[in-house]
């Protein structure tokens, strides 16, 4: 590691409050902030949960005025995010209070933006007027899984309908507040937690090996990588078992939201998302499936890095070399995801090789800057590249790759 190079690292503007019943104080911490008029955001599925009313209860303990809006969909659309601005704008809401997974938190997030400075998803996609960008209403952010990290990072993703294409609105502004309460991942069912729980230890790996220069968020990183590793099968073989949900969460969202929402990703989520789109595969999932073959791709480009992830994932590698040290933590990092159940070929998808040949090809003309080229330990350069990683992927698992567990695994 090297101090002499500059780096930057922001959060949450108010902070961030982790705890178990922690959710139970948003009323009187958002009343501390200022507010009075809260637009309680959600879906449906997270309201009927129950997780929604103790929190609605506690901000009108508060003397806060609340509305719900419930109509958040997952992965969200320009036309749903447009009518959260709208009941925003006719509201004169102050602060939004947003609980749910990655589509509720990031509706919230393009929902604060669009409030604040007019003008349509896209307009803010490019990031060429981001310094303009003025505060809309306060975000107040709370997660419901363990996974993407959205109560931390700026960005929000939102799908353009008639290409079905997903863009990302870049934000300037965090969150004002984060509140991770463990609790509110109890009820998420197994195959939810080792999807968002994947999408953690890639976001980890991802934004570990980038070459980045950050190493506060590589401290981040690496503990998360620690921590999923020794709790992920934990939570979900068990979801009532609070100490594997309380590491998840703080493993999913303060370290690595802060770590990879500091210092990006390379080309596993572009690559996953072309792959995911395309055959409907949730985005945990699609992730899981294609993590070890591209890091098997980059490896001569970040060996030591995979040696750190090596022992971070308690993998002994002294006396191997570095080379062999790299290739121990890929098989642990597929290990584990296999014993989840997110280390599926792409058949079980519908997937063919003509098919991914084509997806191959529509990523090799992609501009670098949507492809994660800029960041990878070994960019995709051509097709014929990425098809050969993809026809990996389509295959059947070697019996020696898998554990006993995958045999019994059910179905996500
Ligand atoms: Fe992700």
């Amino acid at each position: 590691m090297t101090l002499t190079r500059t780096f930057e690292f922001s959060m949450p503007m108010e902070g961030i409050v982790f705890g178990i019943g922690t959710a139970l104080t948003t009323g009187a911490r958002t009343a501390r902030l200022g507010a009075s008029k809260v637009m309680l955001m959600t879906d449906r599925l997270v309201r009927g949960a129950g997780l929604i009313d103790p929190i609605e209860r506690s901000l009108r303990d508060a003397h806060i005025s609340v509305e719900v809006w419930d109509d958040v969909v997952t992965e969200p659309t320009f036309p749903a995010v447009a009518a959260a601005v709208e009941f925003c704008r006719g509201g004169g809401f102050d602060t939004i209070v947003a609980v749910g997974g990655g589509s509720t938190l990031d509706s919230a997030k393009a929902t604060a933006c669009l409030v604040g400075n007019g003008g349509t998803f896209m307009d803010w996609v490019d990031g060429s007027r981001i310094a303009t960008q003025k505060p809309g209403p306060r975000l107040i952010l709370l997660a419901t899984t363990s996974g993407t990290g959205a109560d931390m990072t700026r960005g929000a993703g939102a799908i353009d309908p008639t290409t079905g294409v997903k863009h990302w609105l870049r934000s300037r502004y965090r969150s004002h507040l984060t509140i991770c309460d463990p609790e509110l991942t109890r009820s998420a069912p197994p195959h939810v937690t080792a999807a968002t729980g994947t999408d953690a230890l890639t976001q980890a790996i991802e934004s570990y090996t980038n070459r980045s220069h950050n190493p506060l968020a590589d401290a981040l990183n690496l503990e998360a990588v620690r921590l999923v590793g020794r709790y992920l099968r934990r939570a979900v073989a068990n979801g009532d078992d609070m100490e594997a949900r309380a590491a998840m969460m703080y493993a999913a969202s303060v370290l690595v939201g802060l770590g990879f929402g500091n210092a990006g990703l390379h080309i596993v989520h572009p690559v996953s998302q072309i792959v995911g789109d395309r055959y409907r595969i949730p985005h945990g999932l699609s992730l899981g499936l294609l993590l070890p073959y591209l890091l098997e791709f980059g490896l001569n480009g970040c060996i030591d890095k995979l040696c750190d992830i090596a022992r971070a994932l308690e993998v002994p590698i002294d006396g191997l070399s570095p080379r062999d040290g790299a290739q121990r933590a890929i098989d642990a990092v597929r290990q584990l995801l296999a014993d989840v159940g997110t280390f599926r070929p792409l058949r079980e998808f519908g997937a063919t090789e003509a098919e991914l040949n084509r997806l191959a090809e529509d990523f090799a003309r992609r501009p670098p800057e949507v492809t994660g080229a800029a960041l990878a330990p070994r960019p995709v350069r051509t097709a014929a590249e990425l098809s050969a990683v993809f026809r990996r992927a389509l295959g059947t698992y070697a019996a020696a790759e898998v554990s006993p567990a995958l045999a019994t695994r059910g179905s996500g």
